[in-house]
């Protein structure tokens, strides 16, 4: 499948079932995924959130550890803001070379984060992700594979789309997170409010 034949890749990527078709369409997307996705479409959400995080944390060298990093929009955008320890993880080696190109990235890794007996390795200071966890992508099974990778009074930084939002909060409520923010915001310029910014920090 070649860049022709993805059609709406938005819409598309928004009604993937299960991993497999995540690879294929990343795969074929990542050539053109920046310009479509930051050019074309303004996407905003990436940068909004490595923003938030920043805010938030103390220490710009502390690890952090970018869930579904893609192309490193939200590596780009920590680096820009200071941050100096950023590793990513993706399904996809293709998405992944195009990270690795920012120079931004400490390590980079293919990981498929639903799988059984996830180890991400860490502890991080916190973990940041966006256009992740969203339909056709991450669920919120996830969740608590996800927190073992932060470190005690760490933080995570989170776009979670207002769709799967509720299952994201009903997993999230049993660790006592302290919210730091949480609102539902757009994520495309002058979109309409469609993903909640959440960040958060563990229990000490
Ligand atoms: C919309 S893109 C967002 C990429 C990047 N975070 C950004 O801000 O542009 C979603 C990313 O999630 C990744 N992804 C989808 N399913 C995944 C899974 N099960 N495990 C890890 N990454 C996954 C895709 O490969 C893709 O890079």
């Amino acid at each position: 499948m070649g860049p022709a034949e993805l059609g709406d890749p938005v819409a598309r990527a928004r009604a993937l079932a299960g991993t497999e078709q995540a690879a294929e369409l990343y795969g074929a997307w990542a050539g053109t995924y920046d310009d479509d996705v930051f050019g074309r479409l303004g996407f905003t959400g990436s940068a909004r959130i490595a923003e938030l995080l920043i805010e938030h944390l103390a220490n710009p060298t502390a690890p952090v550890l970018d869930l579904g990093c893609g192309t490193g929009a939200v590596g780009r955008r920590l680096a820009e803001l200071g941050a100096t320890t950023v590793d990513g993880v993706d399904l996809s080696p293709e998405m992944l070379e195009v990270a690795r190109r920012t120079g931004t990235y400490r390590r980079l890794a293919v990981q498929d984060l639903t799988v059984a007996e996830l180890d991400l390795g860490g502890p991080y200071a916190a973990t940041i992700s966006a256009g992740t966890f969203t339909s056709g992508h991450v669920g919120p099974s996830v969740v608590p594979g996800l927190l073992v990778a932060v470190e005690p009074g760490g933080l995570i930084a989170w776009v979670i789309g207002a769709v799967v939002w509720s299952g994201f909060e009903a997993a999230l409520a049993p660790f006592g997170l302290d919210v730091l923010h949480r609102a539902v915001e757009p994520i495309r310029c002058d979109g309409p409010p469609e993903a909640v910014m959440y960040v958060a920090r563990t229990p000490d």
